[in-house]
């Protein structure tokens, strides 16, 4: 994974230099440039970087007291102070502020990445010792569904990751489980690194540390597993690695959100199984609601209800079967809606950023928001027998 680089400069010059420096490391990335304290701070849930490069004489806020304060509301990351050799006197403060080590600039390009790389990867260890912070509910894991592709599977699931983290500000773990076309990577604009094809081939050592570096944080807030980059690659990741990958991610996170593929082969029939809910994403069309009686009737004939939530897709479509009848022919209630806006859902895809971000006041993400506070709710326990047997 990327070491994600904050760089806090007043001098505009400097912050280009010192990104230029950097953009030849393929595991750095600069998240954010500041140019005082204050902006820093302000930048912080945003950018989410590893480490921060700090220059210690800034209008509005100094970068001491911006150190001071970091280090306190996210101790995280990793502070390195930039200063001149006239200022050698303030470092004593910036490291009892919580700076982690100084360069005097001018610096290379050597001494820059170096100090960078050696910080992180040290305080990364410390950071791995640190029992995390217990979790404040049952996690949940949701697996967002639909027996018919091209409904909007992946957008609901994207957008109700990012509404249920702003809503609640719990932890939030997004997964790519869309292995042969996956799309996430995309609507949120993230560069392919390491993937879940990665993940099983420790999947024996897999635990809270390793997994820690396979989730990209997302400038939203919440943390994404990517699917392989090419589809050969899914086939590494077999049905039984689910129930690992679940059950060290539980330790992690409040709720995991999972976009699926439409087939119901052996690794999705796994997924929805070994999810706490599934979120099926449904349309008012004929071969829409066709599959998903024949997907349910599969469900029945397994034996069990699973703890299944149905949210109508591009409801306000004109054309269309009628709701009710649509209930009535399935036996189930619709709860939940998400309006038909093409303008919106196409401009956030092609931006990389989810729509509940990019058009917050939209009507599509208030209902994404109803949806979301729906989703967060406590786990309902679920029958005992399991929802698919094999
Ligand atoms: N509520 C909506 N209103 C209008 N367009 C929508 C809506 N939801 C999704 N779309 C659009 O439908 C297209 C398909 O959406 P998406 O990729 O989320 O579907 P999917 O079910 O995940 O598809 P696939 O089967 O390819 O994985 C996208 O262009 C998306 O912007
Ligand atoms: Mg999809």
């Amino acid at each position: 994974m990327t070491i994600r680089v904050m760089i806090v400069d007043d001098v505009p010059e400097t912050c280009a230099n010192i990104s230029k420096l950097l953009s030849f490391d393929e595991e750095i990335e600069v998240v954010g440039i500041a140019n005082n304290g204050k902006e820093a701070i302000d930048l912080m849930e945003k950018a989410r970087p590893d480490v921060l490069l700090m220059d210690i004489n800034m209008p509005v806020m100094d970068g001491i007291e911006a150190t001071e304060k970091i280090s306190v509301a996210h101790p995280e990351a990793s502070i390195i102070m930039t200063t001149v050799q006239g200022e050698l006197d303030y470092i004593k403060k910036a490291m009892v502020a919580g700076a982690r080590d100084y360069l005097v600039k001018p610096f290379t390009a050597d001494q820059l990445i170096s100090s960078i790389k050696k910080i992180h990867q040290l305080d990364r260890r410390k950071n791995r010792r640190k029992a995390p912070a217990a979790l404040s509910s049952k996690p949940k894991s949701i697996a967002v569904y639909s027996p018919k592709g091209g409904i909007g599977t992946t957008t609901i699931a994207v957008n109700l990751a990012v509404m249920m983290h702003q809503l609640t500000g719990k932890r939030v773990a997004l997964l790519d489980m869309d292995l042969q076309s996956s799309d996430i990577g995309v609507m949120l604009d993230l560069k392919l690194n390491k993937t879940i094809s990665d993940i099983v081939q420790n999947i024996g050592y897999l635990d809270q540390d390793l997994m820690h570096d396979y989730m990209y944080k997302h400038s939203s807030g919440i943390d994404v597993l990517l699917a392989p980059p090419e589809p050969q690659y899914a086939e590494l990741v077999k049905p039984e690695y689910i129930e690992k990958i679940l059950k060290v991610l539980k330790q992690q996170y409040d709720f995991i959100v999972m976009d699926t593929p439409c087939s119901l082969d052996a690794f999705s029939i796994a997924l929805l199984n070994q999810s706490d809910e599934v979120l099926m994403v449904l349309a008012l069309e004929l071969t829409t609601v066709r599959r998903v009686k024949k997907t349910l009737d599969l469900f029945k004939d397994l034996g069990v209800q699973g703890n299944i939530r149905y949210v109508l897709n591009r409801s306000s479509e004109e054309i269309g079967l009628n709701r009710r009848e649509v209930e009535k022919h399935l036996g189930i209630t619709i709860d939940n809606h998400i309006s038909s806006n093409g303008r919106v859902t196409v401009n956030a895809l092609n931006k990389g950023v989810p729509f509940v971000i990019n058009t917050p006041t939209a009507r599509i993400s208030d209902e994404m928001k109803k949806l979301a506070l729906n989703c967060a709710g406590t786990v309902q326990e679920k029958k005992k027998k399991s929802l698919f047997s094999f």
